[in-house]
């Protein structure tokens, strides 16, 4: 017998999904959720967001124990760490956390299918039929029926045709996630996001670490003085970068590998254990029945969706990695929210120009806005308001002063039109450049405002009275 009467079924339980399904539930919805995996949260709980943070801060603890704790006073004899207890804690969090999202559905009173969802055409009646095929009976798929389908299946890593992943010498993120040795020598392919931070978590623990990136520099869409920063800082903990550069052969040796790589016109061969290949990922498409569903892909494969997230198909809705935009959890949450908000009819929307963006480097670097660049190129006037974390008080207290506040205003109204950090806790400090930005707020709005003393948010405070020309410590 189907399951029916449902106003929604989501496909896909990742932040997008099981966020739409929460939302939808509060607005009086009657909501299905169909997840393939047995655990809930998707790529960013489980394999993604959450588990690298985890390791990201335990690594660096270790990191600050062995380089950065002797300053204050503080030494260890005999420091060591234990990868398995490391990775024994990490799953935790994980744990944690999903039985906590497993919570939510319940508590909504969200009915959980496990399998894999398909839609399976609109009956006469306009209501879609979505099966779900479950590892414990592949032939016969359970039946679903609801008056909205919304697609949140996310994406996954790209292969490259020449290195295919083997799940132990190539290996994409997941697998990055879980080795239960340290590298000696970890090769990471694409320095973006999962490269700059897999690389610093694994150089922190030990490894070698090298990074082959094929454009001239990493991080293209953040502003310049950041990623060079940034670049000059990574370099100094010891990850080695190979710009304008490409593998070109790979052959396997003893227990490792020899790699061919042309960097800037010139040859060069190493030897490496472990191969990550992080240079971007694709929607998830596969086995959905878009096409006999009629759902319409833009270019890069993605589902093409008008602004109330429906695809081409009446009744049939996306978010999240599996349409346009950022790869990031907080955009496909906030897709989840507004898309279940305009079934019901709300006048929702995401505020695009505003999603912040964080890499867990140490420092980290986290931006909202316009960088100067594009500002340039849209010929739009601004100043530049600039405050070190050397010249603030709670910084130097933490012996953690590297970085800098850099504020983006507009040259006559003085509205902030970017804000990019790259610092001590830059992800917590961008949430308020996030807020004014977002409430059309100045540079002098930041100024004006009341910020603790000592802490490191006086450093946006400095940055925006630097805009105009009046920061007290500087
Ligand atoms: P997903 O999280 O991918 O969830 C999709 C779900 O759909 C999965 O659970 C999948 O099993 C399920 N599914 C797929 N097909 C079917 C089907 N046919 N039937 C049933 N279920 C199906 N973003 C950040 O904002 N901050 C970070 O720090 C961050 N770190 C990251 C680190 C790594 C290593 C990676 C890989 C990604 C990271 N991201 C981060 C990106 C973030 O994980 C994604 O943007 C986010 O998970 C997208 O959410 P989603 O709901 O669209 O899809
Ligand atoms: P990415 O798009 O961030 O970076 C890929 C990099 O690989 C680019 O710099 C690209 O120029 C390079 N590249 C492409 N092909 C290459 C090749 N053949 N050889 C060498 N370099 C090549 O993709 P990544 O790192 O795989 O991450 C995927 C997504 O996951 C990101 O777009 C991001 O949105 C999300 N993510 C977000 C995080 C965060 O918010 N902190 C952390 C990790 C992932």
């Amino acid at each position: 017998m189907p399951d029916d009467n449902f106003d929604l079924i989501v496909i896909g339980a990742g932040p997008g999904g099981y966020t739409a399904a929460i939302r939808a539930s509060q607005l009086g919805m009657k909501v299905a959720l169909v997840e393939k995996r047995n655990t809930l949260g998707g790529v960013c709980l489980n394999e993604g967001c959450i588990p690298s943070k985890a390791l990201l801060d335990s690594s660096e603890l270790f990191a600050l124990a062995r380089d950065g704790y002797a300053h204050h006073g503080i030494t260890f004899e005999g420091l060591k760490f234990d990868l398995a207890q490391m990775m024994a804690r990490k799953e935790e969090v994980v744990n944690k956390l999903a039985e906590g999202i497993a919570y939510l559905i319940k508590r909504n009173r969200i009915q959980r299918f496990q399998g894999s969802g398909k839609l399976a055409g609109a009956r006469r009646d306009g209501l879609q039929v979505v099966s779900v095929t479950s590892a414990d009976s592949p032939a016969i798929p359970h039946l679903i029926i609801g008056k909205r389908v919304l697609l949140a299946t996310g994406c996954h890593p790209v292969e490259l045709p020449q290195l295919p992943f083997d799940g132990e010498q190539v290996v994409s993120s997941r697998e990055a996630l879980s080795f239960s040795k340290v590298p000696k020598h970890l090769l990471i392919i694409g320095a973006g996001y999962i490269g700059l931070e897999l690389g610093s978590l694994w150089n922190r623990l030990g490894a070698k670490v090298t990074i082959v990136e094929t454009l001239p520099t990493f991080l293209p869409h953040a502003d310049g003085q950041v990623a060079e920063a940034l670049l000059r800082s990574l370099t100094r903990q010891g990850i080695r970068f190979l710009f304008d550069a490409k593998v070109v052969s790979t052959e396997p040796t003893q227990g490792s590998i020899k790699v061919g790589i042309e960097a800037a016109g010139t040859s060069k061969e190493l030897q490496c254990d472990r191969i990550l290949v992080s240079i971007g990922r694709i929607p998830e498409t596969e086995g959905l029945g878009l096409s006999e569903a009629g759902v319409r892909l833009d270019g890069k494969g993605r589902a093409a969706v008008d602004e109330d997230f429906q695809t081409s198909t009446p009744g049939i809705f996306a978010i999240g990695d599996l349409i346009a935009g950022p790869l990031l959890a907080h955009k496909a949450m906030e897709e989840g929210v507004v898309c279940a908000e305009r079934m019901a009819g709300q006048a929702s929307l995401v505020e695009y120009d505003f999603i912040p963006s964080v890499t867990y480097t140490m420092p980290e670097v986290a931006s909202v806005g316009k960088t100067e660049e594009q500002l340039k190129e849209y010929t739009i006037p601004y100043v530049i308001g600039r405050f070190s974390f050397s010249a603030n008080g709670r910084a130097r207290c933490m012996d953690d002063a590297e970085g800098f506040v850099k504020i983006l205003a507009h040259k006559d109204t003085g509205k902030v039109l970017g804000v990019h950090i790259f610092g001590p806790h830059a992800s917590e400090l961008i949430s308020e450049a996030v807020t004014v930005i977002t409430y059309g707020g100045s540079a002098e709005d930041i100024a004006l405002t009341f910020h603790a003393h000592p802490t490191l948010s006086e450093v946006l405070k400095e940055a925006a009275l630097d805009s105009q020309h009046r920061a007290i410590h500087a």
